[in-house]
């Protein structure tokens, strides 16, 4: 089986480049061990300390946010530290040519009931500054805490899957992830349906509608509260995922973050052959604001994603 670096090498040749999705694999391997253990060393609960957006920081979000940012001080390569866990970019090598933008621990509502959560990363180019264009990213990908530990990563070819062996080696099971044309997956809080615009109202209903309704299809309805696990599900087998711009988080420009999860799951969706959008434009395309700005985000399927971009246009 072809092993990580080994696929690096056939990706790049910027060695910079390499060792970066590198450190940020190893990150991945340490963190999904002290994931696995963490009820039994007592790593649960709320840190009691809030991050820059104001949410409650749990134990685990703090010592992920740790694990990555000692990986990549190690790594010269690396510049600048954009965390979701920190307020302001952290400087680290200053002549290293890459900056890495994470969200350390994905989904972490999600670990005191044992669910997957994930790591997500984004890599730019110190020359281009902190804020860019996702269509930019020289790198990005997620590390999924699951039954099995995967690394979902693209470089600017296909995005490909690896996942952790017992030795700690990261082994490619799957070399061009193709995220299904079609499918009858959508992925929504539906407990947020009060709030929601007229086009996410629109497609839920006609989804939910199945053969009979206009859609002249069945759909099922997934959510697992952690982006990892539902953009990896939607990776593998379609579906659609959405956290649209409703009337609850339009102050905030949109629930999820635009450079280290927004961004990095619409590029490896993308490489996958899939769709994304904000509803009035590409996520890839949007100039950020601020470090942790917030947007809205709907990928996956690109029939499913047109769909909805088609309501957005009319609407
Ligand atoms: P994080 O744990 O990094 O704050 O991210 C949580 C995000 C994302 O993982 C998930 O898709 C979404 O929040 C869930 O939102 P709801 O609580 O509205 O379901
Ligand atoms: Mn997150
Ligand atoms: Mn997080």
């Amino acid at each position: 089986m072809t092993d990580l670096a080994h696929w690096l090498k056939g990706q790049t040749a910027d060695h910079s480049l390499a060792s970066a999705v590198l450190s940020m694999a190893a990150a991945g391997a340490e963190l999904a061990d002290i994931l696995r253990l963490a009820p039994i060393a007592g790593q649960t609960g709320l840190a009691g300390s809030d991050n820059v957006q104001g949410e409650a920081q749990k134990a685990l979000d703090v010592i992920s946010n740790d694990i990555v940012l000692n990986h990549l001080r190690q790594n010269p390569a690396i510049s600048i530290l954009i965390s979701e866990e920190l307020d302001e970019a952290v400087d680290l090598s200053s002549q290293g040519p890459l900056i890495v933008a994470t969200d350390p621990l994905d989904g972490s509502s999600n670990l005191d009931v044992n669910v997957t959560v994930g790591t997500i990363f984004s890599v730019l180019a110190s020359e281009g500054g902190l804020l860019q264009k996702g269509r930019n990213q020289l790198a990005a990908g997620y590390v999924a805490y699951g039954p099995a530990t995967s690394l979902v990563v693209r470089i600017s070819g296909a995005t490909s899957v690896f996942t952790l062996d017992r030795n700690g080696a990261w082994l490619q099971t799957l070399a061009e992830a193709k995220v299904p044309q079609a499918s009858g997956e959508f992925a929504i809080n539906t407990a947020r349906e009060r709030f929601w615009d007229a086009a996410t109202t629109g497609y839920v209903k006609e989804s939910v509608a199945g053969e009979t309704g206009p859609a002249g299809k069945r759909y099922n309805m997934r959510w697992v509260g952690s982006m990892v696990a539902d953009i990896h599900r939607i990776l593998m087998r379609g579906g659609i995922f959405l956290y649209p711009l409703d009337s609850e988080t339009k102050a905030k420009g949109g629930r999820l973050r635009l450079l280290y999860e927004a961004n990095p799951m619409a590029w490896l969706i993308e490489g996958a052959g899939g769709r994304s959008t904000t509803g009035a434009q590409g996520i890839l395309d949007i100039e950020p604001e601020h470090i942790h700005q917030r947007v809205p985000v709907i990928l996956g399927s690109a029939d499913e994603v047109r769909r909805v971009e088609e309501r957005y246009a009319r609407e």
